[in-house]
């Protein structure tokens, strides 16, 4: 049975490009059945259209405070009986109550090594911070912003003369290999979330998930 995917965005989408792209190339054993975007003018929208995906809008700015917005977003998510949630570069910050509620059925890609950096501008950082590697990581999604058991880490190695704008380009290729792998590995069932624990193919994976280097 092919796994029900929402995915939510607020800009480009590369990320959900590269899970489109491996769904049709029958890499990921899912569907999307839905991508949500709370700015109207998200490009993903488009890429989501193009596939014939079903779109929805939530802009938060049409209610009146979080909670109302992520009871939305969480009967939008329902409506469409979505199996696993995937942030890909959807920019705001979620209750606990709507955490809880896809409590080990949402992924979420961050641009650093975590636990280092999480929040903005990680790359400028790792740079500032003299070090030597950067990457992203792919997560399971608990109530702390950038927190959770992560599933997988892609490496790069930062180079002498980097700027934050040649990392970040660097990392964004590695994302497009990591996000559409963590969500197959979890649509084959073959990846699992047990009380903060990730199994992959019944074995525990390190705190720090799945290395791929580049
Ligand atoms: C990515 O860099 C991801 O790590 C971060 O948001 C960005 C989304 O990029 N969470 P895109 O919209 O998928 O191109």
């Amino acid at each position: 049975m092919k796994k029900r995917i929402a995915v939510l965005i607020s800009g480009s989408g590369s990320n959900l490009q590269a899970i489109i792209d491996a769904i049709n190339d029958k890499s990921i054993n899912g569907e999307i059945v839905v991508v949500i975007s709370n700015r109207a003018d998200a490009y993903g929208l488009s890429r989501a259209k193009q596939a014939n995906i079903a779109t929805k809008v939530l802009q938060h700015t049409d209610y009146q405070n979080r909670i109302d917005f992520d009871q939305a977003l969480l009967k939008t998510i329902d409506h469409y009986q979505a199996e696993l949630v995937v942030l890909a570069g959807f920019m705001r910050i979620l209750s606990a109550e709507f955490v809880n509620h896809f409590a080990d059925k949402m992924l979420n890609i961050h641009p650093s090594l975590l636990p280092k950096y999480k929040g903005l501008t990680t790359h400028q950082r790792a740079i500032d911070a003299g070090d030597k590697l950067h990457g992203c990581s792919v997560h399971f999604v608990t109530a702390q912003l950038d927190d959770g058991p992560i599933a997988l880490q892609t490496i790069v190695a930062i180079a002498a003369d980097e700027s934050a704008a040649s990392l970040q380009k660097k990392v964004h290729v590695t994302e497009h290999i990591a996000y559409p792998k963590v969500v197959a590995w979890y649509c084959d069932e073959r990846l699992k979330c047990i009380e903060n624990k990730l199994y992959l193919d019944s074995e525990l994976l390190s705190e720090t998930g799945f290395k791929l280097s580049f």
